[in-house]
């Protein structure tokens, strides 16, 4: 297929993630699809990338929590895209979320439920048709539950999960791909109230050239900048009477 033809689909194309994802697509000639809550906000994602790329870009409402309207979603697309991407995500507050059962559930709908079913009628539908990439932005906090984000980086926990079983269900048709993102630290308006250490911290343009590469090249897993590879390994290995006395 010529380059020209490839359509993306970006779920959260308001984020920042999104936007330079989008761009990284547009730069090497892919159509975008950026889907989202707010299409005025949407539009001035769009307009701007297509001032850059001179790509065409379209918009399309999408609540990653309106898991009802899912599948008319997928249909009134222009078209099946080659590659979705679930950016979608919410940190919330942790503090709030062990009081606020609504917030709680909202926190984990936006991070697990949503962006798991929505992945889930794409991978139906790639099946049907016989190709088609998945990508999940999902989160390094999954990796282990931590006492400031636990609602957030479970329900990141259960995304990578689903993933990772999706991966392994669809790897028996060659032309189904299936990869997961695990960021690290970005600096985007999610994390623009926390100090961050630069050497671990991304920028929202490093994380959309590594999903572009990383579709590429076919991975299975990507962690943006690779240092964090090392520090999940040994934080990992921390045994858990010692892990619950650093208060992380
Ligand atoms: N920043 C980091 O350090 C970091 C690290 C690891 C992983 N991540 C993940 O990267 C992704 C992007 O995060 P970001 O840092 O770019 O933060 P962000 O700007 O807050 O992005 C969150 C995105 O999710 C969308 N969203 C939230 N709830 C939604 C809903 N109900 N329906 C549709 N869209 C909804 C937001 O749309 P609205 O504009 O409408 O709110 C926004 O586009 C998230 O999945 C996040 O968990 C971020």
């Amino acid at each position: 297929m010529a380059a020209a033809e490839r359509v993306v689909l970006i779920l959260g194309g308001t984020s920042d993630i999104g936007r330079a994802t989008a761009l990284a697509f547009a730069q090497s000639q892919w159509t975008v699809r950026l889907a989202g809550r707010s299409l005025p906000d949407l539009q001035r994602e769009a307009d701007d990338i297509s001032a850059c790329t001179t790509r065409q870009v379209t918009i399309h409402a999408f609540d990653v929590l309106d898991t009802a309207s899912f599948t008319a979603f997928v249909d009134a697309l222009p078209d099946l895209p080659d590659v979705v991407i679930s950016v979608v995500g919410l940190l919330g507050e942790q503090p709030r979320a062990e009081t606020d059962l609504d917030h709680a559930k909202e926190i984990i709908r936006s991070n697990y439920e949503g962006p798991a079913l929505i992945l889930s009628v794409f991978a139906e539908r790639f099946l049907g048709r016989g190709y088609g990439s998945i990508v999940g932005i999902s989160s390094v906090a999954g990796e282990r539950g931590r006492s400031s984000n636990y609602f957030y980086g479970s329900a990141k926990a259960g995304f990578s999960a689903f993933l990772s079983g999706m991966r392994n269900r669809l790897a028996i048709n060659g032309n189904i791909h299936v990869m997961t993102v695990k960021p690290g630290f970005v600096r985007t308006k999610m994390t623009e109230h926390m100090k961050l250490p630069p050497l671990v911290t991304a920028t929202p343009a490093e994380v959309g050239e590594a999903v572009l590469s990383g579709l590429n090249r076919r991975k299975d897993v990507i962690y943006v900048r690779s240092i964090w590879f090392f520090v999940i390994l040994i934080i990992r290995l921390i045994p858990e009477r010692i892990f619950k006395r650093l208060g992380l």
